[in-house]
């Protein structure tokens, strides 16, 4: 496994072997990896020859006062799980190297950046957008792995590659938890044990709302609810309060920055269960919630 600091080092190897004609994987990282991340490297390896991890915090994406400064970092760490899950190169640029001291160039997709998120943290996915447009061009990869733990990043980024005709394609990789459902992130590591032991109430929410959702929805014994079935006139809103309330009866939780049920496809809104399905009878649902605990902010969701 080689360290690669440079974008023009990684650009020759890139380059290289692609006339070897190894197909090339990609995964983007802040670093600070944890089997979340190793998951991405491990779908890279079973479908790529090459498998190249990025790690950089990215300044671009970070809001003033948000962790930018104490973003937890740890080099000699995150080479030792990557060598484990088979990277083959590591690229690791300064801010310095992606940014300069003039850049000027930030790519925003319309209508995707500034919801749910992106509400509570501007600018945030313009950051998210132009930091993998410049990796993509960069490394050129094949392919590029996404976890879904970041949802609304994954619609972005395949809405920004076809906006764009960008070459690789997007593969998103399930969510990796911890034994009580706590989605991985490098950000758990802020929780003290209290509110570690409190975090659960997110992944347990989640799965309230989509049990309710399946129930009204008469999705019976996994099976799609016939075509032109109602819903009990499920009220969605009512689910998404439910959620919201027991969320912050919780002592540790200290705001719900959203609590949402969207289209999985577009995150358009969904207001009416049964004129949704009427009108996109094969697309999925996607609950998805933010919550802060303390300094901590915790994302996750699921998809129904
Ligand atoms: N628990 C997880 N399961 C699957 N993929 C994940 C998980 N956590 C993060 N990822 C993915 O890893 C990539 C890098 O995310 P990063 O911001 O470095 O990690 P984190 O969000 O955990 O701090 C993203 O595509 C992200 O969705
Ligand atoms: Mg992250």
């Amino acid at each position: 496994m080689q360290l690669i600091k440079t974008i023009k080092k990684m650009k020759d190897i890139s380059c290289y072997l692609k006339k070897k004609e190894f197909s090339l994987g990609f995964v983007p990282t802040m670093g600070y990896l944890h089997e979340g991340h190793s998951s991405l490297a491990a779908r890279s390896k079973k479908q790529c020859d090459i498998t190249v991890l990025s790690i950089f915090v990215n300044p671009a994406q970070f809001g003033p006062g948000e962790d930018y400064e104490k973003y937890p970092r740890d080099l000699e760490r995150d080479k030792r799980i990557a060598k484990e899950a088979g990277v083959d190169y590591i690229f690791y640029p300064s801010a310095e190297e992606m940014y300069g001291s003039r850049y000027g160039t930030f790519i925003t997709v319309k209508g995707l950046g500034d919801i749910m998120c992106g509400k509570f943290r501007p600018g945030h996915f313009d950051g998210v957008s132009t930091v993998v447009a410049k990796l993509l061009n960069i490394v050129s990869p094949d392919k590029a792995y996404f976890g879904q733990k970041d949802y609304q990043q994954t619609i972005i980024i395949r809405k920004m590659v076809s906006d764009l005709n960008l070459k690789p394609e997007i593969i998103v990789c399930p969510i990796v938890r911890e034994p009580d459902g706590l989605a991985m992130s490098s950000r758990n590591k802020y929780l003290n044990p209290n509110e570690r032991k409190n975090a659960t109430i997110l992944y347990r929410s989640l799965e309230e709302a989509a049990a309710n959702i399946k129930l009204a929805w008469k999705y019976l014994d996994g099976n799609i609810k016939p075509a032109g079935t109602k819903t009990s006139g499920i009220n969605l809103n009512e689910i998404k309060k439910r959620a919201t309330d027991r969320l912050l009866e919780n002592e540790v939780v200290s705001e719900v920055d959203y609590f949402e049920i969207r289209n999985a496809e577009n995150l358009e809104e969904i207001k009416d269960l049964d004129v949704f399905y009427s009108d996109n009878p094969k697309a999925g649902i996607v609950i998805a919630s933010a919550i802060r605990m303390g300094g901590t902010r915790l994302i996750d969701n699921m998809i129904i």
